[in-house]
């Protein structure tokens, strides 16, 4: 049942629609509203949650709930004992928007990073909904499909990003691409057409993600990722058409960009005209709260939403989606146009069927259960056989990255290779020279459910050799 309430009292005429199971939910959207409209201004404190609570007659724990996912995500700050405020920040203006390589046979155990169980894909309800989308499909859906995508898959993930993401889009800027590496190529395009002479990236990532920014004339300028994520004061940033960032969950430190870094990097692209480009690719599977909202939402005429069904579903599909700034998405369109790639209309609307009916969300909830469970087993596994190694960046996706006490990554790697099992030293994703420690990035997500306990001990005998920190 919704509740519509006004937040009167504290001078503050804040209009809430709480519905009765989603209180947090709306009092959460009602928040955002608030303060991306400029109705709530960056510096307004807001009243205790004790008295916020008392005030809407919901529980307490609601609204400090409430509060600190807001703060995660960079709308509010607050200092302990002192309160919360609206996050000092400059805020885009609002403006309406129109509503990898095959193992060798010795290596059987696969731990690396980057692609979830193939056996996770549930065939069964991508067939029941492949089924159910192909026999209420007009005609016209099988002639040359419209370069932006299927109007109902880009209203689908319109909607779903809204809700599971907190994107701020509508279906007129989404576009359907061929995975997140198409739609990188996409921008890297659109970026090197208007100008653009270099990309911010962060110190770890993907090999393949700089080149494919590299080949379309781009220079790279790595930022140095620490705990908080990618630093956004670096010289990187100057001068940079774009930045490249994962802020849900740093790939493959696996560190959440902290709220006031979030913030930051929002005011370079704000003050710079640069854009950002957020690679959201695992940002549904978090284990220790509930997910971080995209950083899109703080100012989404200046970053590009990337999503990707290669983890929530399967890579081989090649299906991602890029939410736009309402000023990029005609040239984006051009680009994919002359990229001649398209992707299938039977596979786009079996997603439009599959988010819509519900199915997307619940496969998600599977997965993310059967990952975190994954995830405790290694956490355990190697907490006993390799006390030694300090496991990081558990918090959330589909790898963790495990640092060794001492010692060369390249031995350890080597020595896991002995025991049948392929993993990656960090050193293999860093764009940047630092202080690498040696550290693996263990994917958990790979291997079928029958092999995962022996790739996990197979793995724990080659780092048993580890010293002691
Ligand atoms: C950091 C990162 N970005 C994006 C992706 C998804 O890429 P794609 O959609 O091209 O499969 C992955 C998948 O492994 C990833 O690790």
């Amino acid at each position: 049942m919704s509740m519509p309430q006004s937040w009167a009292n504290y001078g503050i005429d804040l209009h809430l629609d709480l519905a009765g199971t989603r209180v947090r939910a709306g009092l959460e959207a009602g928040l955002r509203n608030a303060v991306r409209s400029g109705r709530l201004a960056p510096g307004t404190r807001l009243p205790s949650s004790r008295d916020l609570a008392a005030d809407l007659r919901v529980a307490r724990n609601t609204v400090a709930d409430a509060y600190g996912q807001l703060v995660a995500e960079g709308w509010l700050t607050a200092m302990t004992g002192a309160g919360t405020w609206v996050a000092e920040r400059q805020v885009a203006a609002p403006r309406p928007i129109s509503p990898k390589g095959a193992l060798a046979g010795e290596l059987r155990y696969d731990l690396r990073a980057g692609a979830p169980a193939s056996s996770a894909f549930d065939r069964r309800q991508w067939i029941s909904a492949a089924r159910a989308a192909l026999s209420a499909a007009p005609e016209e859906v099988f002639g040359y499909p419209d370069p932006r995508g299927l109007p109902e898959l880009r209203s689908a993930l319109a909607g779903y990003l809204a809700r599971a993401r907190g994107v701020i889009t509508s279906a007129d800027n989404v576009i359907i691409c061929a995975g997140f590496a198409h739609g990188l190529a996409l921008i890297s395009q659109v970026l090197a057409e208007r100008g653009a002479k270099t990309v911010a990236i962060e110190g770890y990532g993907h090999q393949s993600h700089r080149s494919l920014i590299a080949a379309h004339g781009l220079a790279l300028a790595p930022l140095p990722v620490d705990p908080s994520g990618a630093r956004p004061a670096e010289p990187a940033l100057h001068g940079a058409g774009a930045a490249l960032l994962t802020p849900a969950h740093q790939f493959p430190l696996g560190t959440t960009l902290a709220p006031r870094r979030r913030t930051a990097f929002v005011d370079w692209a704000v003050r710079s005209g640069g854009l950002i480009i957020e690679d959201d690719y695992d940002g549904e599977f978090r284990y220790d709260r509930q997910p971080v909202g995209a950083l899109q939402a703080l100012a989404p005429e200046h970053v590009v939403y990337a999503g990707t069904a290669s983890k929530s579903l399967a890579p081989g599909l090649r299906l991602g989606w890029l939410a736009l700034p309402a000023d990029l998405t005609e040239a984006v369109i051009a680009a994919k146009e002359r990229s001649g790639t398209h992707n299938s209309v039977l596979d786009q609307l079996t997603l439009a069927r599959l988010i819509t009916s519900g199915g997307y969300d619940r496969q998600i909830r599977q997965a993310r259960l059967s990952y975190r469970r994954r995830r405790d087993r290694l956490i355990a596994a190697l907490d006993r056989y390799a006390p030694a190694v300090r496991l990081t960046g558990i918090a959330a996706g589909l790898h963790a990255v495990a640092e060794l006490a001492s010692g060369d990554e390249g031995d350890v790697v080597a020595r896991a290779a002995k025991h049948g099992v392929a993993v990656e030293g960090l050193n293999h994703y860093a764009a940047i020279e630092d202080d690498t420690r040696p550290a693996l990035v263990i994917g958990y997500g790979r291997p079928a459910e029958h092999a995962f306990s022996t790739a996990v001990s197979r793995l724990c005998a080659a780092l048993a050799g580890t010293a002691a920190r």
